[in-house]
């Protein structure tokens, strides 16, 4: 999400007249854009400004400017920041030039959030949030052929852990029609692949006329559309409604890629219901086996939350059980960190201490190392048909003898693939055999056609 809203805004500035340079030194602006779902997230973001501080002791004319989450949450307080001109929320964005502008010639700061963000935006704010996600989505320009689409804005879930809804205010879906529009559009710009994006992006939902359209549609729709070739979605929470329908339209167009991104967060009834999310572990592995039964190549990611008020060593060995039963891809696993203003935060004290939290990370992370490297080896010997995401992060260190660097890829199913081949690759679809394997890289050999 933040991403797509990073990408927004350096297309809106650019068609403003400003470019980006390489360097802080070199800049007259510098934005920030935030996260506020963990505290280690905000506190980089402070220590970022307390070096901006500094810098601009000699050059007090650079405007320094935080937008996100964590503009919309500090507000004004953030404002005070010595180093800070601008402060602007998420659904603020559409402002950004304006807002870039008038710091630079009024020299005063500048407060843009949502004031009510609990409530249902106003028409007006709708229509510019959607005026400017239109004209500007254009593509992530660090990954040459694909692009991100927000399908649905906010949240209504209230996890009791969670920020978002604080932040990103009520869920709010977006008309069918201007997000198929947008995806022809990035057709014609040579975007190959297209990931939709939502907090809960399986529970879309746009009623037009007598038709409710679901994320289903929407893929079967994007699915028609020419020199789209894969559509991916993110994330999805554990909930029944469209459930099928989404794995069916996975089963039957080549175009959706066999991928879920399904948290669960916990193993323990006593914590998932602690969370307010509205499952059991023994349903949530249900619906994981539903999901295999259609789709069989599938491969699942899961995000857990170690450490939660009241998790007793029971309630994580319950999360290393749901582990080992899910067979994940992948997991991201973070500590449980309190968020001023959440129901846990206000009802719950942080009991578990960091040292335990630290040992479940390390455990559950290990536990869930071991399952990945061996789904990861079932790839040795095999074809994979791969998009081609730009130079791997150490291409200069790995030259093959004609000189290729190394480039990363992925597969339909989200492995990461490593391999030597030239950089005009990038955006286009390559075969690569397999040729050796660690849990989260499998590394092998441009097939040559
Ligand atoms: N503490 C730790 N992790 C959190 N997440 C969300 N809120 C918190 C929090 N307060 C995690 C969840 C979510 C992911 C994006 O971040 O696992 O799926
Ligand atoms: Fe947060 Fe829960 Fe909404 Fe996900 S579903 S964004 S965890 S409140």
């Amino acid at each position: 999400m933040n991403k797509l809203d990073t990408a927004l805004v350096n297309s809106a500035l650019k068609a403003a007249g400003f470019d980006t340079t390489e360097s802080v030194k070199d800049a007259d602006i510098v934005l920030i854009n935030t996260c506020s779902v963990r505290e280690h997230a905000e506190q980089r973001v402070l220590s970022h400004l307390g070096h901006l501080k500094h810098i601009k002791e000699s050059r007090p004319d650079m405007v320094v400017g935080v937008i996100g989450c964590m503009a919309q949450r500090l507000g004004d307080k953030l404002l005070e920041h010595e180093a800070v001109n601008i402060v602007c929320g998420p659904a603020q964005i559409p402002r950004i030039a304006e807002l870039v502008t008038k710091a630079m010639n009024q020299r005063k700061k500048e407060l843009a959030v949502t004031q009510k963000v609990l409530k249902p935006t106003s028409d007006i704010q709708t229509q510019a949030l959607e005026d400017f996600e239109s004209s500007y989505g254009i593509d992530d320009r660090d990954i040459s052929g694909q692009a991100f689409v927000r399908v649905m804005r906010g949240c209504n879930n209230f996890c009791t852990y969670c920020i978002v809804p604080y932040v990103r205010g009520p869920e709010m879906c977006r008309e069918p029609k201007a997000i198929i529009e947008q995806i022809k559009k990035l057709a014609d710009r040579e975007i190959r692949q297209v990931t939709l994006l939502g907090q809960t992006v399986n529970s879309y939902k746009y009623e037009q006329g007598d038709k409710t359209w679901c994320l289903a549609d929407l893929l079967d729709a994007a699915g028609d559309i020419e020199g789209i070739e894969w559509l991916r979605f993110v994330t999805s929470y554990p909930s029944e409604e469209f459930f099928d329908a989404i794995l069916q339209v996975m089963a039957d167009s080549p175009k959706v890629c066999s991928y879920l991104h399904m948290p669960a967060q916990s193993g323990s009834d006593k914590i998932l219901r602690a969370m307010n999310r509205n499952y059991t572990a023994g349903r949530y592995l249900e619906m994981l086996d539903t999901a295999r039964a259609k789709v069989p190549d599938i491969a699942i990611a899961g995000d857990f939350i170690v450490g939660f008020p009241g998790e007793t060593e029971d309630d994580f060995q319950a999360t290393i059980d749901l582990t080992k039963k899910a067979g994940y891809k992948n997991a991201f696993i973070f500590k449980y960190s309190p968020r001023p203003g959440t129901t846990a935060d206000k009802r719950l004290e942080d009991t578990i201490p960091d040292e335990v939290k630290q040992r479940r990370n390390v455990e559950l992370l290990a536990m869930q190392e071991k399952i990945s490297g061996q789904l990861s080896r079932t790839f040795l010997g095999k074809e994979v048909t791969v998009l081609v995401e730009g130079l791997s992060k150490k291409s200069n260190r790995n030259l093959t003898q004609n000189g290729s660097p190394q480039l990363v890829a992925r597969t339909a199913t989200d492995y990461i693939v490593v391999f030597n081949g030239p950089p005009m690759l990038a955006g286009q679809f390559v075969k690569v055999k397999i040729t050796q394997t660690s849990p989260l890289t499998l590394f092998g050999q441009l097939v040559e056609t």
